[in-house]
């Protein structure tokens, strides 16, 4: 069946996948990628289906509720995928406020546009959105989250997902919207944006700079290849059952310091370095305030019930992260150097 999906956030990390991976399966979709392209966006990621004719990209912000009304008028919007957050925890602790303006805000906004252009008919559609696994706090004691355990975000980050979660079931229940919402753990891969931990590393061991490793890298996270969440978002879109939730995970769970360790060790290899030559640029330094100690989702749900499973192992997953970085210097480079911002500017016209 023929639809019209917003995607929005589709020119983030994750979003980038998922708008590339439904542009190329489904011929019969229209794909509108709606991102605000702030400095998470970045176009150069969609280069390869750019044209295709069944993609339109869209700049608008979901704090916009005119334009988000706009859109879905004139796209005839069906269904939502909803990717657009702020997403990088240590930019909450700095400015909380512009993480409730968007992933809060932002998600009612949008929860409130599709509501009134889907009006009567709200049982037609669906509103999928895509969560972390910090909504439900650290562990320490050994266990996993589990789509039942008891939220307890502790960033602000977290607390703004969390917040944009309870929206949207509220929805569901309120005004029985048709609402579907998967939480993810830690996602790696091409187009990650270098201020996170693994392409920070492998951006700083290529440059021979200090890795920077906060506390004792004791802090424990469950890594899923970002292809792997891709793929888990479109069965949750096509096979999920509404008002459900999903957790999307990979059984796999590394100390930070053990990634930074191997991410040095694979480097020096590709790099023909000599081995132990970037371990030497570990640096511990000054804790993240409020560090979660460790998330592990238990995937069990999404496994058997909606035949979802990784397709890569976590050392398969880490050689094609770090083979796409060396492969794609020109993409490093623009990052850094802010030219990807110029990127819409260039090849779209207002
Ligand atoms: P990202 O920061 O790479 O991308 C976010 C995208 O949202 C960017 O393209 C940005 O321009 C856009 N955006 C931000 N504010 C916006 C606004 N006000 N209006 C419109 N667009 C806006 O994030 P990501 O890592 O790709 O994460 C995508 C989603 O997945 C987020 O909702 C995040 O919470 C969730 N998630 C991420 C991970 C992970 O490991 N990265 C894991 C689980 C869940
Ligand atoms: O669990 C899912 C979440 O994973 C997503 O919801 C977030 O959007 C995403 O950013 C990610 O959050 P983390 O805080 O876990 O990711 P980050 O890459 O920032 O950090 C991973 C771990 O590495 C964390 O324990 C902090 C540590 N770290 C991070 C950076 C950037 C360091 O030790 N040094 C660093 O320089």
């Amino acid at each position: 069946m023929s639809k019209n999906i917003l995607i929005t956030g589709g020119a983030g990390f994750i979003g980038s996948h998922v708008v590339k991976l439904f542009v190329k399966n489904y011929p019969d979709y229209q794909i509108i990628n709606l991102d605000a392209l702030t400095y998470a966006g970045n176009l150069e990621n969609l280069k390869e289906v750019e044209n295709s004719p069944n993609y339109t990209f869209v700049k608008v912000d979901i704090q916009d509720a005119e334009k988000l009304d706009e859109v879905f008028r004139t796209h005839q919007i069906t269904d939502v995928i909803h990717l657009a957050a702020e997403s990088h925890v240590d930019r909450s602790i700095s400015d909380p406020l512009a993480f409730v303006k968007t992933n809060v805000f932002g998600t009612v906004n949008l929860l409130n546009a599709a509501k009134k252009a889907w009006a009567e008919k709200l049982d037609e559609h669906l509103f999928y959105h895509v969560s972390t696994d910090e909504v439900y706090g650290s562990l320490h004691d050994g266990g996993f989250f589990l789509e039942s355990t008891a939220y307890d975000p502790q960033s602000p980050y977290s607390a703004s997902k969390a917040a944009s979660d309870h929206f949207v079931r509220a929805y569901a229940n309120t005004y029985k919207m048709r609402t579907v919402i998967s939480n993810c753990s830690n996602n790696y891969g091409p187009n990650h944006f270098p201020e996170k931990l693994i392409p920070l590393c492998i951006n700083n061991i290529k440059n021979m700079k200090p890795l920077p490793v906060y506390g004792k890298g004791e802090n424990v996270r469950d890594w899923l290849f970002v292809k792997d969440h891709a793929r888990a978002i479109d069965t949750v879109f096509h096979k999920g059952k509404a008002g459900e939730t999903y957790n999307i995970g990979g059984f796999n769970e590394w100390k930070n310091i053990d990634i930074v360790r191997l991410l040095c060790q694979k480097m020096d290899e590709k790099l023909g370095r000599p081995s132990g030559t970037s371990e030497k640029l570990i640096t511990f330094v000054k804790d993240r305030a409020g560090h979660d100690l460790r998330y592990a989702i238990d995937a069990t749900k999404i496994q058997k019930e909606l035949g979802w499973e990784p397709s890569l192992q976590f050392e398969e997953g880490i050689e094609i992260t770090i083979d796409w970085y060396l492969a794609n210097q020109d993409w490093l480079d623009h990052v850094t150097s802010g030219a990807y911002q110029d990127y819409y500017a260039s090849h779209y016209s207002e």
